[in-house]
């Protein structure tokens, strides 16, 4: 900014409101859509691969081009560098309690190093780096969870990353109805504009850095409980919560004490998450008449309570924690399977933004002290 410019006096507090940029990867108005196509059809057929290339390439892919995508994630998985298996080993003996989260963010900056990631390439190879990284992603989960859980790092599956990622983290082939809906998770998880995580990732790559770094910083942000991290607290608030006569008396805690309820609300739908509508629906009818039937009930009651009380409706993280559980994941993985996806979107934007790239550099209102004059450090008393 000229000197001669006015100081800003105004801004939106969490950039509500403030379109930051424009992207071709997907849209919210209306209702969700990936690169045009609306995330309806998408996510009743659940085919990860078609989605990711849909995201990375800009198209749908031929069924050539879908198998195509699906033997390059699962090779990058099956291949995973062994200097960077090394190393999660080792933190795994002396760090087990370690957060899966902090395992795949500190994964994802060891690939960068022994991948040499230092500069942007050319699109086409930043295309294979985002495809690599996306079966490399799936692959450090399923090690970090057999390695801390004492087991030999496990054989990549050879099957679509759905059902491959699925039989990893549980231990046995999902069936069909398993790893449809779980795919269905895969692609309502993989891509949502410019959320703080993504906006996270082009922001890293806006000043020449490289992938990997962003990616790792996209990690970190989502593992917050206001954005990713809400899957898991989900459930746990499922479970402290208990059963549907104690919902009331819960919510209303929750409220005189002005806490937020994990999985209601969202920045952008302030009218309802299309994807927690579409994955409840399913998520309803996979667990009719099982013992998960009893969960539901409560969190229907939840979701009751919570539009009559405060007109808020459910996210994606609400209907989606209930079918990890339903499927008998680890809650420990929930946010983390979230990365895996959304692997996806990130490198598409990350791409995106190397495509067109401008230094993302905001401004700040300053709310600090007056000017005032520097005192010598030997006149200085403390203000404490
Ligand atoms: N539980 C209780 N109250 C909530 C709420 C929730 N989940 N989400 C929003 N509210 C309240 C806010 O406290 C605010 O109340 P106030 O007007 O009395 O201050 C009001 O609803 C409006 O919220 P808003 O400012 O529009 O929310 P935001 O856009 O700043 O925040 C989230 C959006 C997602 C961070 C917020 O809804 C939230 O924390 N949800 C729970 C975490 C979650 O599920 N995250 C995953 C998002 S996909």
């Amino acid at each position: 900014m000229a000197a001669s410019e006015p100081t800003p006096t105004a801004f939106a507090k969490g950039l509500a409101g403030v379109v930051a940029g424009q992207t071709a990867i997907c849209s919210l108005s209306g209702t969700l859509r990936y690169r045009g196509y609306d995330i309806e059809p998408l996510a009743r057929a659940g085919d990860f691969e078609e989605v990711a290339f849909l995201l990375l390439h800009g198209e749908l892919p031929t069924a050539a081009e879908r198998d195509g995508l699906q033997r390059r994630i699962a090779a990058a998985a099956a291949h995973l560098p062994s200097a960077v298996l090394d190393a999660l080993e080792r933190l795994a003996v002396t760090e087990p309690h370690a957060a899966p989260m902090d395992a795949l963010r500190t994964g994802v900056s060891m690939l960068g190093l022994v991948e040499r990631d230092d500069t942007p390439g050319p699109a086409a190879a930043l295309v294979a780096q985002a495809e690599r990284l996306i079966g490399q992603v799936a692959a450090l989960l399923a090690a970090w969870i057999d390695m801390t859980s004492g087991r030999p790092v496990a054989a990549w599956p050879d099957a679509p990353l759905a059902a491959a990622l699925l039989e990893r983290l549980t231990g046995r082939p999902p069936t069909a109805a398993e790893a449809a809906i779980f795919g269905t998770t895969l692609v309502l998880y993989a891509e949502h504009e410019f959320n703080a995580s993504t906006f996270a990732a082009r922001t890293v790559v806006s000043t020449g850095s490289d992938m990997h770094s962003a990616i790792t910083a996209a990690i970190g942000t989502l593992k917050g409980p206001l954005h990713g991290g809400a899957n898991e607290k989900v459930l746990e608030v499922l479970g402290e919560i208990g059963s549907a006569d104690r919902a009331r008396p819960w919510v209303e805690e929750q409220f005189a004490a002005k806490r937020v309820v994990m999985g209601f609300g969202h920045r952008v739908y302030k009218d309802g998450d299309v994807r927690a509508k579409l994955l409840g629906e399913m998520c309803r009818a996979m667990v009719s008449g099982t013992q998960a039937d009893g969960l539901e009930a409560l969190a229907a009651e939840v979701e009751a309570i919570m539009l009559e009380r405060k007109a808020l409706k459910p996210n994606l993280d609400w209907p989606a924690a209930r079918v990890y559980h339903a499927l008998g994941l680890p809650v420990k993985v929930f946010t983390p399977i979230f990365v895996v996806a959304r692997m996806s979107g990130w490198t598409a934007h990350v791409i995106e933004q190397i495509g067109d790239n401008r230094l993302i550099r905001p401004l700040s209102v300053y709310s600090g002290p007056a000017p005032r004059d520097y005192p010598p450090l030997a006149s200085r008393s403390s203000g404490f």
